[in-house]
Order: structure tokens, then sequence, then C-alpha cells
């Protein structure tokens, strides 16, 4: 089953982001408010129907994942929507510490690849991305990705990102989608050219984390003690958007949504009652609380704003 794929819009010509599901929630126990462990089958296919009927027609997922991509293959099976929902994935982490000789990366990324179309039940992919950011810098690896391309197996090519320098070199390099880590707290690349390459390189955007995995939506005294240091931004942020008579997570997808520049924020969620929130803030805007936020969170630490530096995160 062909997946469906148009060269999407690129950051010039949109004010707002659109909104894509995130899938790591489907596949394993994630989120580090999660207290109760990935949902079932049934309420995953409920999630992806809602998101689908909600209008998202984007998802992302992962061989890393767990089983995010069966189940998100079953689902697309189930309802026949192989051709009219665009999947992005993302190669296994750290592959190529299995394949001692460097020189065959090309073929890893074409069998990594082959792995995820038949989880999926895909022929194609709209977009396949190195899930190992560093991998960026390997000519063969990304020589592969290109080879997966001109083969007709994905549409678009890319890399999901933690540091900065790892986008620009996507950029530079001619990768159609970059993903980024953004939301009120991790803005860092906002302090680089990179939108403005991005742009002028027609390179598609996804901003993903805007609740920073459900960071910024704890109640502060829930904030467990290796992320301590965190609570007061929290404490803020929320006291703020309650006087915007917000909630954590509407703000923090307005914020995402409108101030990113992205093309498309990827957001995640463990349950219906959640994504339904998440999709009614969906076309919400307050530019006051946008421009407060923005003034009152500046330079946060990277021990906080990027996870795999939280001690004892499950990733
Ligand atoms: N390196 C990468 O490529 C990478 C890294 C991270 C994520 N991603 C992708 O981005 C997606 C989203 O990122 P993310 O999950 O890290 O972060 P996120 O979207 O910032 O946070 C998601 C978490 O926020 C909480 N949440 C969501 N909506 C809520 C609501 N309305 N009310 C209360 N809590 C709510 C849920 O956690 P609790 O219920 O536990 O609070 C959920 O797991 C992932 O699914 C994945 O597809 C990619």
């Amino acid at each position: 089953m062909k997946n469906p794929s148009k060269k999407m819009k690129n950051s010039n010509d949109m004010t707002e982001a659109t909104l894509v599901l995130g899938t790591a929630q489907l596949g394993m126990p994630y989120g580090l408010n999660n207290t109760r462990g990935m949902p079932s089958e049934d309420e995953a296919f409920a999630i992806l129907d809602v998101a689908h009927a909600g209008g998202i027609g984007v998802l992302d997922t992962a061989y890393a994942y767990g089983t995010a991509e069966d189940v998100v293959g079953k689902w697309l099976g189930s309802r026949k929507l192989g051709g009219k929902v665009r999947v992005i994935s993302k190669m296994k982490p750290h592959v190529l510490k299995d394949y001692p000789d460097g020189a065959r990366a090309a073929d890893i990324v074409r069998e990594e690849v082959a792995k995820s179309l038949q989880r999926l039940g895909l022929e194609s992919l709209d977009a396949y991305l190195l899930h190992s950011p560093h991998y960026i810098y390997i000519s063969h690896v990304v020589d592969g990705l290109r080879k997966i391309k001109e083969e007709g197996l994905v549409e678009n090519i890319g890399v999901s990102i933690y540091d900065e320098t790892e986008a620009l070199h996507a950029v530079e390099i001619g990768m159609d989608y970059v993903q980024i880590p953004y939301n009120v707290l991790d803005r860092r690349l906002h302090d680089t050219d990179f939108f403005k390459l991005a742009r002028k390189k027609k390179v598609t955007v996804f901003a993903r984390s805007p609740f920073l995995q459900g960071l910024l939506l704890m109640e502060p005294e829930r904030i467990p003690p290796h992320l301590s240091h965190a609570r007061s931004l929290v404490e803020r942020f929320q006291e703020i958007v309650a006087r915007h008579n917000l909630s954590p997570a509407e703000a923090a997808l307005i914020f995402a949504r409108t101030r990113s520049r992205a093309d498309y924020v990827v957001f995640g969620v463990e349950s219906l009652s959640q994504l339904e929130e998440d999709i009614r803030s969906g076309s919400m805007k307050d530019d006051a609380l946008a421009r407060e936020l923005e003034e009152n969170f500046q330079d946060t630490s990277r021990g906080i704003v990027n996870p795999s530096l939280w001690s004892k995160a499950k990733r």
C-alpha cells in the first residue's frame, strides 16, 4: 500500500504549525508523569481514530518505540487508511554498532527501512529520519538515505536532532525534514540561523515535545527529585497560563504552534482525554500569552530542556 505524500508546505508560508501525533506512547511505557503504562490496543486504536477524525493527517513513529510501528500498521490496515495517512518513521538508534564494516552503512539503511515498512504494512513512507542524530555526519549513511528515496521507498529523508549543530548540518546537506525539540523552555534554535536557512532551502521543520515530555503539565509537587531544579519554572509557567484562563496543555500547544516557526508540532498523549484536550487547543491563539512566556523564560539550562540528560528518566 503506497503511503500518500506530497511536498509539504515549508515554514515561509505558514504562520501556525499543524499538529502531528507522536506515537512513542502507543508502543511503550513513556512519559515522565505516566502512572498508567502504555495504552491497550483498543485504546491506542481509539486514540488514532480520534486523531484522524480530528484532522491529524501525519503520524510520527520509530523502530525504537517498542510496538508502536506494529500498532500503527495494524490500525492503518484495519481502517484501510494506508493511502490516507502520512507516516514518518525513524531508523533504529545506534544500529551501526552491530555492523563493524561501516562501508555497508547504505545497505543497512535499506535493510532497516524495510523492517519498518514491513511492520507498518506499507510500501513507502512519507519520511524516514535518522534517530541517532550524529549519523548525519556519516556520508555512507546519508548516501543510504538518498538511495532509498531514489528507490521510492520514502518520499522524504531527514534527521531528528538534539543539538543545534546537527540541525544546521542537516539543512546544509539538503535533508528534506528536520525534527527539533521545541517548547516554552527550549527555544535554543531561535538563537541560530536554523529557521532562516531551513526556509531558504525549503526544509520542512517538525517541532517535538511541546509539553517537554509532560514536565510542563505536571503538578509541581509531583515533579520527581532528580528534576526538582525545574519545579520553580513549572510553577511560574502554570501561574502565567492560569491568569490567561488556559490549561497548561492548551498554553504549551498554543506556544509551540504559534511561536516555533516550525511547519508541524509533534505531540504525544497517553489517553483519549489528553488527545481531545490537545486537539481542541489545536486552533486556539493567544499572542499576549505567547509574548509573556517568551519574556519570562529565557536560556533554560540544557539539563532541564534535554530529556536525555534527565538522570533517571526512562527513554
Ligand atoms: N528523538 C526523537 O526523535 C524524539 C524524542 C522525543 C519525542 N519524539 C516524538 O515526539 C512525540 C511527542 O514527544 P514527547 O512525548 O516527548 O513529548 P510531549 O508531547 O511534550 O509530551 C507528551 C506527554 O505529555 C502528557 N500530556 C499530553 N497531553 C496532555 C494533556 N492534555 N494533559 C495532561 N498531560 C498531557 C503525556 O504524559 P503524561 O500523561 O505522562 O503526563 C504525554 O506522554 C513522541 O511521541 C515521539 O513521536 C521524538
